[in-house]
């Protein structure tokens, strides 16, 4: 979603706003805008789109200040103009939102009948329009964010900026995430540590419905009911230099190659080699043996990784799981049950459906862990067992080193419940264990097809439409390869289920129709390969992605097909998943779009 951030320092912030908006463009791309007191006078640059056309801006029109206020937007009410880009302005205050404001219409009435209205189709400016009419009633402009907070309802986090107060910033969050970072003589307010990681690695996080007032000498938080509260400092482990290309060409690219190490620092957490045993993290706790049911929920990829770890908790542990989409889950009223487990998983660990799961399945008492890559996120916070993904931050748009992080996690734990609940016995948790310690060095031999993926490009981007198929733990995959070849490249495409395409979809099979077929050589490759001859038989144009023993036994030789190293059952989804990236990413770069930054998409969704 939207990016915010604010600086109190001591030099022009206008070039350190843009810097930290540049590190939060991956929360929304639609439009950018900053503010600082120039003078005491609040003074705004804004522009339409991505962030260069504001730098752009500043270079003709620079602006001075050493406080001030910046925004990167992902449209939520509002075309995305720079009538509409924040910061939004009424009279003494300007003000930067992520989130949304659901009453803004209410409010917004109420504004215009004390004469104040609209410029915008925004709900953020209703924030600026009952803050200034706040401070037009007498409120100093610290009381005046006292009394509007109170009256909003929805999520957001929000920065305040106000006219002829060089020494104050007011933030405020709920719902949506956001940290105060500690500099010396100088403050910040930033969405996240990773808008900070060039200014300070001393970071607070504020709590649900607390408000911060920031001068250069510090803050003080005050939470909901405005009582001061003292929250930790910790130190944010993100670096400013984690957060770069590198000699890549997208940050894609980098986290798709970055893979190999990402999978390691993930699984030395999970898995005990010298024991050949699955392990939690140090420190952590977790017992699976008496569990009726794991519950899982998530958006998206990481939803794909949660339906792969199905198949796994309901193999290897015969733990049965009920897995949904995290916008279905938090308004199905599930019916859950003590000796159950909610499960949720979450890349930025801020997803809005994701969360509200979460607290459904808290309010039922459930134990909640999850699975999450942002160890500060919300929904670590709010989790009773937290499984980190030890990816590193990850800023490509479409998730990729993130899911296969998941999927080492789900992995580990599904073995873990598999020896608790007594289903595995110790020389089978051996062998899986064995089988993922081996997941870095098989994922380098995967991007070693790069070249080969690349020359297949072409050919893929000619397509309007793409069908991917798989069975088992290879269908998640078939779901996932066709969402990333959307997102990237805006050919449609669809995930099926290879069994399942009788009952439809094969209709749309003919020459023109690429059919991606995802098939280890396993135990049921014979079925899949039955599904590919019935597409064979019409004509359909298959690439298959199978191992030498699958390339021999499917009797298809004249078609495309990329081998992969011939892998354990367990390992394959995880390796799988990279030449599906490998795909997505070379047709999207054939086809010249933003592979980082997919038209109308954002990072981290922290609205409905
Ligand atoms: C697609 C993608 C999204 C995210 C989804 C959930 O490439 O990245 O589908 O997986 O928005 O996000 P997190 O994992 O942050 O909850």
């Amino acid at each position: 979603m939207c990016g915010i951030i604010g600086i109190v320092g001591n030099a022009g912030v206008a070039p350190l706003l843009v810097d930290a908006l540049k590190r939060l463009e991956y929360r929304g791309y639609d439009s950018a805008g900053v503010a600082t007191l120039e003078g005491g006078v609040l003074t705004r640059r804004r522009a339409e789109g991505k962030l260069r056309n504001l730098e752009a801006l500043l270079d003709k029109d620079p602006l001075a200040g050493r406080i001030g206020i910046g925004h990167t937007r992902w449209a939520t009410h509002g075309a995305p103009t720079v009538t509409n880009a924040h910061p939004h302005q009424s009279g003494r205050v300007c003000v930067v939102h992520n989130g949304i404001i659901e009453n803004y219409l209410e409010l917004r009435a109420e504004a215009a009948a004390a004469g104040l209205f609209p410029v915008s189709d925004t709900d953020t400016e209703v924030v600026a329009l009952m803050t200034d009419l706040a401070l037009r009633g007498g409120l100093s402009p610290v009381d005046a964010v006292a009394a509007v907070l109170p009256r909003l309802k929805g999520a957001f986090s929000l920065v305040f900026l106000f006219e002829g107060e060089e020494d104050l910033l007011v933030g405020a969050r709920q719902g949506s995430p956001l940290a105060v970072g500690h500099g010396d003589g100088e403050m910040f307010l930033g969405s996240d540590a990773i808008a900070l990681s060039p200014f300070t690695d001393r970071i607070t996080y504020l709590e649900e419905g607390d408000w911060v007032v920031l001068s250069r000498q510090g803050c003080v938080i005050r939470d909901r009911s405005n009582a001061q509260v003292q929250r930790p400092e910790s130190r944010s482990a993100i670096g400013a230099a984690m957060i770069d290309k590198g000699n890549y060409r997208h940050f894609m690219a980098k986290e798709i190659h970055e893979q190999p190490e990402v999978i390691g620092h993930t699984l030395s957490r999970y898995l005990d080699l010298a024991a050949r045993k699955a392990k939690v993290p140090d420190g952590m706790a977790v017992d699976f043996s008496g569990l009726t049911r794991l519950v899982m929920s998530a958006c998206g990829t990481a939803y794909y990784a949660g339906l792969v770890g199905k198949y796994w908790f309901e193999k290897y542990a015969r733990l049965p799981v009920e897995i949904d989409i995290a916008s279905e889950f938090r308004y199905r009223e599930l019916p859950v049950n003590p000796g159950e487990m909610a499960l949720f998983i979450s890349q930025s660990g801020e997803t809005a459906d994701t969360l509200a799961s979460l607290r459904y399945c808290k309010a039922a008492g459930l134990t909640i862990g999850a699975v999450v890559n942002v160890p500060e996120s919300t929904i670590a916070r709010e989790a009773d067992l937290v499984f980190p993904t030890i990816a590193g931050p990850e800023i490509g748009v479409a998730s990729t080193k993130a899911f296969t992080c998941q999927l080492s996690v789900l992995a580990s734990l599904a073995i873990l419940a598999g020896r608790q609940r007594g289903v595995l016995t110790a020389d089978q948790e051996a062998e899986l264990v064995g089988a993922l310690s081996e997941v870095p060095g098989l994922a380098l031999k995967a991007l070693a097809l790069e070249a080969r993926i690349e020359k297949l490009a072409p050919g893929l981007s000619r397509a309007s439409d793409v069908l991917y198929l798989g069975r088992s733990t290879s269908y998640p995959l078939a779901l996932e390869g066709a969402l990333k070849l959307k997102e990237l490249s805006y050919i449609h495409a669809e995930g099926y289920a290879a069994g399942e395409l009788k009952h439809g979809p094969i209709a749309l099979i003919d020459e023109n129709l690429p059919v991606i077929v995802i098939a280890p050589h396993d135990a049921i490759y014979e079925k899949t390969v039955s599904n590919m001859q019935e597409v064979a038989a019409r004509g359909g144009r298959i690439l298959l992605i199978t191992d030498e023993k699958g390339a021999e036994a499917s009797g298809l030789a004249d078609r495309d097909r990329i081998l992969m190293p011939a892998l354990s059952e367990i390992v394959a989804p995880i390796i799988y998943s990279i030449p599906i990236q490998l795909i997505a990413y070379h047709v999207a770069v054939f086809m010249g779009t933003d592979v980082d930054q997919p038209r109308n998409l954002a990072k981290s969704v922290t609205v409905e």
